[in-house]
């Protein structure tokens, strides 16, 4: 990691208000990267404790050709947005769940972690340094993707004796090339992505390769994306590639319970709760591949999906389209008041946002 050319996030928040971004098209943004001023670095050693993070410039990082993450996958990320209100301030969305959720996976990967008021300080002073990036209101957000990687040199498998933790941004748009229409899933017959033990329930980078190839066929195939089912029955839904997915029947919601195989995503965790405070009633539960081909809506929720409405479903061969191209009642109710909190749009009723 550089350690040259440092910069307080000071001198990085008074440069950012001062300059605007030129020739960034910012009613076509798709998700991909565009790279920003500066990025976020801290460092760990054996002792577990994380030293008072730098603003960098963004650029490359060093790493050891035997650093852990880069032999044996020891690493995990996260995701979050940062939204701009009308009045020009910014919101972040329950950074302090991220904070949270990368603990509990670091535990898992014998890694140490930022606490989570390290977490929540970093994000912060990374979105302040590059606010010229977060996109005008209602163009888009600026997503915030935090690491945590073993970059000491290991040789025999073991956790690594060093610990990064890096936060980058990028402003994003909609993430699945659809836009806002609904996606088409196909339900993965041959792969599987996580089993019992296993770590399906961390945000741990190896979940993330491990899709490419289910993924990368299907799209092939012109779907949206892929959804896989349970490694043991073959028969209960587990998750999208990128995301959760949530059933509607009879205006009751039903989502696969988190049992270590499903990613605890915060976008399912608040759609839960928004669905519960408006009255749906919930169920989070095995749910087969029969309800789902008989659902009455199907969406998709996560931080880069936001909420995505599925408008089919291909299982065996057989597609099953849902009604009004998938842009269903209850889903288009849970996105407005999803969103509307994001964006600040409403008064904060859950209290989830963070005001910079
Ligand atoms: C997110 O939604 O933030 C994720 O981490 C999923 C990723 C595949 C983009």
């Amino acid at each position: 990691v550089p350690s040259t050319a440092k910069c307080h996030a000071s001198v990085a928040t008074s440069y950012m208000e001062t300059s605007e971004v030129t020739g960034l098209d910012w009613d076509n943004l798709g998700f991909g990267l565009i790279e920003t001023d500066f990025m976020y670095v801290a460092k760990c050693g054996p002792d577990g404790i994380f030293s008072k993070g730098e603003v960098l410039p963004f650029g490359p990082i060093a790493l050891s050709p035997s650093a852990g993450v880069l032999n044996y996958g020891q690493g995990l990320f996260e995701g979050l947005k940062a939204y701009r209100k009308t009045d020009g301030s910014i919101l972040l969305f329950r950074p302090e769940e991220n904070a949270i959720r990368m603990i509990s996976g670091a535990e898992r990967m014998c890694m140490p972690a930022p606490t989570v008021e390290q977490f929540v300080d970093a994000v912060k002073q990374t979105v302040l340094a590059n606010k010229r990036w977060v996109p005008p209101t209602g163009k888009g957000s600026l997503y915030i993707r935090p690491l945590l990687i073993g970059s000491g040199a290991v040789l025999g498998l073991a956790p690594a004796p060093e610990y990064s933790f890096i936060i980058f941004v990028s402003p994003v748009g909609n993430y699945f090339k659809e836009g806002l229409s609904p996606i088409n899933l196909i339900v993965e017959e041959k792969f599987h992505r996580a089993s019992p033990g296993g770590t399906g329930g961390v945000k741990t980078i190896g979940n993330y390769a491990s899709v490419l190839k289910a993924q990368k066929v299907a799209k092939g195939k012109g779907y949206s994306d892929v959804l896989y089912l349970d490694a043991v029955h073959d028969k209960y839904l587990e998750e999208v590639s990128s995301c959760n997915i949530f059933v509607v029947k009879d205006n009751v919601i039903s989502t696969p319970a988190i049992k270590g195989t499903i990613l605890p995503g915060i976008t399912r965790k608040s759609i839960i709760e928004v669905a519960q405070s408006k009255g749906f009633k919930v169920e989070e539960r095995l749910v087969s591949v029969d309800e789902l081909l008989n659902a009455d809506e199907v969406f998709c929720t996560g931080t880069a999906v936001v909420v995505s409405p599925v408008g089919s479903v291909t299982y065996m061969g057989k597609r099953v389209e849902y009604g009004n191209q998938g842009v269903g009642v209850v889903s288009q109710q849970l996105y407005k008041s999803l969103t509307s909190l994001q964006m600040g749009n409403v008064e904060d009723w859950m209290g989830w946002t963070v005001q910079l």
